[in-house]
């Protein structure tokens, strides 16, 4: 079994916690903050789901803070880590740097970081799709952001079944998370004015060969990137074999606006609906009636879960890191665990 610590218990780092702590091939050993967050306690709290679980803190102020906070804290993540095999960093960008230097390579510990952490962190930007034998038996990866992993999935299944000449795709962006309410209220759209935006050269951390080219605005919604993609084919494909392409794609969904699942909102209640705790949505969703080929142009608009679709990479990263099961095996055994059909 490996042992994992989370370190950095926000957005991104409860729901690994409660993601590894469903697998059966790996521990969670620990979590560890520097302040009683609600994700953290809600987390640890009786109902929680990673109650039970050891609560480490990062460094001495923050073991003060936590304590203030009135949390038991077993002690300093440092202290306990000749006992851990990797630590998956979702703190916030920067110290994912610091941490890396004063804490996991000392100790020989092994670490993922998350797509906010500066490129040169680890050699390897990982997708699970797109290029999980690249982590295999690394000390350091860094699973890329929401964006990155959305475009690298659906980006991997069309450009393996029908190759891709060259790319563009338009990234409409979440303005905040639900619980970010400090960035709003907001009544804007943001352009990012660089152009190209970084969202192309990121996917081409994953797939270097892939002529891609982006650009993105901010709205003020907290559900949830938009993307509209197209793409210019190599090989000849009808859109019923894009489509095919996509349902082949253990971690894309198509959803029919049709059927009336036509607004990002609509796939926020069909979640619900389903029960998917916090309407949490892994999957990149992308709309049936948009995937449309015309003259070797190939167009499809999807929609991007920003909190929650890079929690099944991260627990692949682990098992490809430690060499535990091949791209498939980990896919599944991730996605069973996680209810992704
Ligand atoms: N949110 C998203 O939609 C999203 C999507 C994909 C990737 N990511 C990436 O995931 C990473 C984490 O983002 P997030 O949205 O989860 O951030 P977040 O919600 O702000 O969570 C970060 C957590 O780390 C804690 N922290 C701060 N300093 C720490 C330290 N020295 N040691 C340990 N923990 C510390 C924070 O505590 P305090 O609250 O007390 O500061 C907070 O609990 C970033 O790289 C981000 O770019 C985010």
């Amino acid at each position: 079994m490996v042992n994992v610590v989370v370190n950095g218990i926000g957005t991104i780092g409860k729901r690994v916690a409660e993601a590894v702590k469903k697998q059966d091939d790996m521990t969670l050993y620990g979590v560890s903050d520097v302040s009683a967050g609600q994700g953290l306690r809600t987390g640890l709290s009786p109902e929680g789901g990673f109650h039970g679980t050891d609560l480490y803190a990062s460094n001495s102020e923050g073991k003060e803070q936590l304590e203030e906070d009135e949390m038991h804290v077993e002690g300093l993540l440092e202290d306990v880590l000749d006992e851990v095999d990797v630590v998956v960093d979702c703190t916030p960008p920067g110290i994912d740097k610091s941490n890396k230097e004063n804490l996991y390579r000392p100790h020989g510990v092994k670490a993922i970081f998350q797509g906010g952490a500066p490129d040169d962190i680890a050699e390897v930007k990982f997708n699970a799709d797109a290029n999980y034998s690249e982590a295999v038996g690394e000390d350091f990866v860094k699973v890329v952001s929401c964006n990155t992993t959305s475009l690298s999935r659906t980006m991997s299944a069309v450009d393996e079944a029908f190759g891709v000449d060259e790319a563009t795709a338009n990234l409409v962006r979440r303005a905040g998370d639900i619980p970010q309410d400090g960035r709003g209220p907001v009544n804007s759209t943001i352009p990012v004015t660089e152009v190209p935006s970084h969202h192309g050269p990121d996917v081409q951390a994953v797939m270097p060969d892939l002529d891609i080219k982006t650009l993105a605005v901010k709205v003020p919604v907290t559900y949830g990137h938009v993307h509209m993609v197209t793409v210019e084919l190599e090989n000849e494909a009808s859109e019923e074999d894009v489509l095919e392409a996509f349902r082949d794609q253990p971690r894309v969904n198509i959803e029919s606006a049709g059927e009336g699942f036509d607004s990002t909102a609509k796939l926020h209640e069909k979640m619900r609906d389903l029960g998917r705790k916090r309407s949490d949505m892994p999957e990149a969703a992308v709309w049936e009636e948009t995937v449309t080929v015309d003259d070797g142009t190939l167009y499809w608009i999807h929609m991007v879960h920003q909190e929650s679709i890079v929690v099944p990479d991260s627990v692949d990263a682990i098992r490809a890191m430690f060499e535990l099961e091949s791209k498939e095996a980990s896919i599944e055994k991730t996605n069973d665990s996680l209810g992704i059909e």
